[in-house]
């Protein structure tokens, strides 16, 4: 975890379903742009079947190119 390029918005109805970020996902969140209440960073959600049909939204600053 070094570089937030995975940074999402996670759906607020599935974001309190997620553990809590740790210490140190909060402080690379403080420096991903367009951070919201909702931001996460997708590497650190461990998928497993009780997030089936996890909505994520991807923020157009984390895209590589607007092409
Ligand atoms: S922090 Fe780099 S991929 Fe998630």
């Amino acid at each position: 975890m070094a570089c937030a390029t995975c940074h999402v918005w996670v759906e607020e109805e599935w974001f309190a379903r997620l553990p809590a970020a740790s210490p140190e996902e909060e402080d690379m969140l403080d420096l991903a742009c367009d951070w919201a209440p909702t931001s996460r960073l997708g590497c650190q959600i461990r998928l497993d079947p009780t997030l089936d049909g996890l909505i994520v939204r991807v923020p157009r600053s984390s895209l590589l190119s607007d092409a």
